[in-house]
């Protein structure tokens, strides 16, 4: 039996707003999506995982679904959907869909109407119910609690906006498995599970009693977060994935606080991958390194390596931006596409997109912004369009302004001008996505090396990086099969480059 495709794929994040925008109306699309398939076969990805384009008010750039079953009309329609997804396949790539269990939108027709036992309403404290009922904070900011016109509140993990469901409704339970066989019909091949830590909340919804529970995110026990129940559900929703022929699959969105607490939503009758977020947070050092991709492969769970997404400040800023961020973006691409398991790829990383810091006040859209009370500029500088020409109002993601500006030096990082150009990043990420289609590897071992130089073998496969900021040099190294900056035949490898050999 060949092994399931999702183990080792490349799965590419369309980020569908920024991607590409077939109407002209400055929003990327589903059929701008669709335009672009060849890019993306010809890239070199296995998969595309598409973030939500559900009907939406876009109060949390679509992470606030009114109708779970619907196209938003900004985004096409369903036939829209239909025919990417029909598309992608004939062009070999997998489509995984975004799912969002933890909230809807309150534009959603339960809130709507008012079907109270669906979400989490709540009784304030204080002598007239003025104060919230517990601590809980918003993960954009300020109380996870809104007061309602009745005078109780109800809880909003993220935005106001957005309300948690009630998991400890059956009719939640049973609406979700329905959602989720409505895109399996469609053709869908997974999902990506929003939030998959936070359906369930501790009985009796206690007080964090801390003052800041943002800090405490991914790191800590929380109520609100990675609470045994969530795993009930997802065995559920393993039976009706595993009721489809060809391999559907969903990956968890689970911030746990550590390895093995993140490595329970992978069990054999849970979800087959989740997120690994501490590689993204390491810091550029090889000890760093090593203890994140250590504590990973020791679950002996499915692997996955993702440097950058919708949420983050793009790698080669956090890694110093510039010249320096952008050899490190390079090294840590080899990097991570070397590791076993599976990789995600965030729109325009391989163009070697740096986070957009000075959008002006005006244009800032995410949530953050105005629940941190302006101190907080969010994740819009992530999700600025991409720019596939040199020229044109929008860079060519549109026919005239984009959503959100594009810098001006990004002509230079355009498809269009990188495809042609031997030594840049998309050159790289091309030459990388296909060697490693070819290559074949052994077993992961790591290699003894100076203490800046992270390397490891897998067979004849040898990976190594230099993190550190003096030459080093390398002794016994096989055939070069590419590195991510100029190596020599004088065996000295540079700081903040990676070579690959056999
Ligand atoms: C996830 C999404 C993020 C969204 C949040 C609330 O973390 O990735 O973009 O704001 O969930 O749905």
């Amino acid at each position: 039996m060949t092994q399931e495709w999702w183990r080792d794929a490349v799965v590419y994040q369309v980020y569908v707003r920024s991607f590409a925008d077939s109407n002209g109306d400055g929003e990327g699309d589903l059929q701008g999506v669709r335009s672009r398939l060849p890019y993306l076969a010809d890239l070199g990805v296995d998969a595309i995982w598409l973030n939500p384009f559900y009907t939406s008010p876009l109060a949390d750039g679509g992470y606030d679904v009114a109708d779970y079953r619907a196209v938003d009309p900004r985004f096409g329609t369903l036939e829209d959907a239909a025919e990417l997804i029909r598309d992608a396949h004939t062009h070999g790539l997998r489509v995984i869909v975004d799912i969002v269990p933890n909230h809807s939108s309150d534009q959603h027709a339960w809130f709507r109407d008012g079907l109270r036992d669906r979400y989490v309403y709540r009784p304030g404290r204080g002598e007239n119910g003025e104060l919230p009922p517990n601590d809980w904070e918003s993960v954009f900011g300020g109380p996870a609690w809104t007061r309602t016109a009745e005078g109780d509140w109800y809880l909003h993990l993220f935005a106001p906006e957005q309300p948690d469901l009630n998991w400890e409704n059956p009719d939640v339970h049973a609406e979700f498995l329905d959602i989720l066989r409505f895109w399996l019909d469609l053709g869908v091949d997974g999902f990506r599970i929003d939030v998959a830590h936070g359906m369930v909340k501790a009985a009796g919804l206690p007080d964090v009693g801390h003052p800041d529970q943002n800090e405490m995110l991914g790191e800590e026990p929380l109520p609100y977060f990675d609470q045994d129940g969530v795993h009930d559900i997802y065995r559920t929703w393993r039976e009706v994935l595993d009721s489809y022929p060809g391999d559907r699959m969903a990956v968890a969105e689970a911030w746990a606080p550590n390895a093995e607490r993140t490595a329970l939503y992978v069990r054999p009758d849970e979800l087959h991958q989740a997120f690994n977020f501490h590689f993204l947070k390491a810091k550029w050092t090889a000890p760093a390194f090593r203890t994140v991709i250590d504590d990973m492969l020791s679950t002996g769970a499915p692997a996955t390596w993702v440097l950058s997404n919708h949420d983050v400040t793009r790698h080669v800023t956090r890694y110093g931006g510039g010249e320096t961020g952008w050899r490190r973006a390079r090294a840590a691409a080899l990097l991570m596409l070397a590791l076993p398991g599976s990789t995600y790829v965030y729109q325009g990383e391989e163009l070697g997109l740096p986070e957009v810091l000075d959008l002006p006040d005006e244009v800032l859209q995410d949530p953050k912004w105005e629940r941190s009370g302006h101190t907080d500029r969010g994740r819009d500088g992530c999700r600025v369009p991409l720019p596939w020409t040199s020229t044109g109002p929008s860079l060519g993601f549109s026919t005239g302004p984009g959503w959100l500006p594009q810098p001006e030096d990004w002509a230079k990082l355009s498809a269009a001008e990188q495809q042609t150009s031997p030594e840049s990043m998309l050159s790289l990420y091309r030459a990388v996505l296909r060697l490693r289609r070819m290559l074949s590897f052994g077993d992961f071992e790591w290699l003894e090396l100076p203490p800046d130089v992270l390397g490891f073998r897998r067979g004849a496969f040898h990976c190594v990086v230099n993190l550190g900021a003096e030459p080093v040099r390398l002794t016994e190294v096989g055939r070069v099969l590419v590195s991510s900056s100029r190596y020599g035949s004088d065996g000295i490898l540079p700081p903040d480059t990676a070579l690959w050999w056999a």
